[in-house]
C-alpha cells in the first residue's frame, strides 16, 4: 500500500490502473481488503484509488468522535496529495457510501459519478444513535470480537455462507483486527451524520445506485426510494448478494460498475 500524510495523518491506500479514477471507500468496521474483489478487475479499466479511512486498517487511528465530514475532507486531500484535479467517480458501501453523501455535500464540484452501495439516506433515530454508543463503549472494553459475532449474520445473504465461506471468514478476521478506537470514533461519528434525504434531489451527477438483493441493513426497497430521489440514478439489483454485495457477487457488481464507468467516460 502507499501511504500519504493529509490532515495531519497517515492515509494507506492502493493506488492501481490508469484511466478514469475511481475511488472505493469501505464500510463499517471494514477497511480496503473489502474491495479485494474489485482493485484487480476494475484496475484494468480504471485508475482505482482504495483507502483505509481513518481508524481503519493501515491507516492512523483517531479517537474520540470521527465524523463523516472528516473522512470525506481526508478523501479530498488524498485527492489533492496525488494531484488528482479532474472529477472522479466515488463509489462508497454502506459507512462508505455516508461519506460519500457527505462528500458530494462539500466537494461536489470533484465529483463526475457517484456510486452509492448498499448505505442509507436516512439519520440515525435516537436509539439507533444510542445503540451506537453503546457499540463504542462495548468495543474499547472487549475489543473488537463481539461486533464480528453481531455483525456477520446481517452483513451477508445466506447463500454467501453456504456457498463462499471464505467471505464470511475474511470479514470475520477483518473486523477482529481492527483498532477499538478506530472503531468506536467511527460509530460515534455514524452517530451523529446528517440526514441526506434533503441532499438526494439536489445530486447533479450521474449516480449508480446498487444494493444486494438480500440486503437486510439497506434493502433494496429503500435504495429503490433512494434512486428514485435522485434526478439522473439507476438502481442496479445484485443477485446472490446481502449488505456486502461487491463481496459476494464480484461478477455483477463489476460489470454493473464498469458500465457506469464507460458511460460516463464517453460522455465526458
Ligand atoms: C456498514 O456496513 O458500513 C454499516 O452497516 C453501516 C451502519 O452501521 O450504518
Amino acid at each position: 500500500m502507499k501511504t500519504r500524510t493529509v490532515n495531519g495523518l497517515k492515509l494507506a491506500f492502493v493506488d492501481q490502473g490508469q484511466g478514469p479514477v475511481l475511488m472505493l471507500v469501505h464500510g463499517f468496521p471494514l477497511d480496503h481488503t473489502m474491495w479485494n474483489g474489485q482493485i484487480n478487475p476494475l484496475g484494468r479499466h480504471c485508475r482505482v484509488i482504495v483507502p483505509d479511512l481513518r481508524g481503519f486498517g493501515a491507516s492512523d487511528v483517531t479517537s474520540g468522535t470521527t465524523t463523516m465530514a472528516q473522512m470525506a475532507d481526508d478523501l479530498a486531500r488524498l485527492l489533492d496529495a496525488l494531484a488528482i484535479d479532474q472529477p472522479v467517480v466515488l463509489c462508497g458501501l454502506s459507512m462508505g457510501g455516508y461519506v460519500a453523501m457527505e462528500f458530494y455535500r462539500r466537494h461536489a464540484a470533484r465529483l463526475k459519478g457517484l456510486i452509492l452501495c448498499d448505505t442509507r439516506a436516512t439519520a440515525d433515530t435516537p436509539e439507533a444513535a444510542a445503540g451506537r454508543r453503546e457499540t463504542a463503549r462495548r468495543v474499547l472494553e472487549e475489543g473488537p470480537g463481539f461486533l464480528a459475532e453481531t455483525m456477520l449474520p446481517k452483513l451477508l445473504a445466506e447463500t454467501t455462507f453456504a456457498n463462499h465461506p471464505r467471505v464470511a471468514e475474511v470479514l470475520r478476521q477483518t473486523i477482529r483486527d481492527g483498532s477499538p478506537e478506530g472503531i468506536a470514533a467511527a460509530a460515534r461519528g455514524m452517530a451523529e451524520r446528517a440526514d441526506s434525504r434533503d441532499l438526494l434531489p439536489r445530486i447533479g451527477c450521474s449516480t449508480l445506485v446498487v444494493v444486494g438483493a438480500a440486503d437486510a441493513i439497506a434493502p433494496p426497497a429503500e435504495m429503490r426510494a433512494m434512486a428514485e430521489a435522485i434526478p439522473d440514478a439507476r438502481l442496479v439489483i445484485v443477485p446472490d448478494a446481502g449488505h456486502m454485495s461487491p463481496a459476494e457477487n464480484p461478477a455483477a457488481f463489476n460489470a454493473a460498475v464498469l458500465e457506469f464507468v464507460g458511460k460516463l467516460s464517453v460522455e465526458s
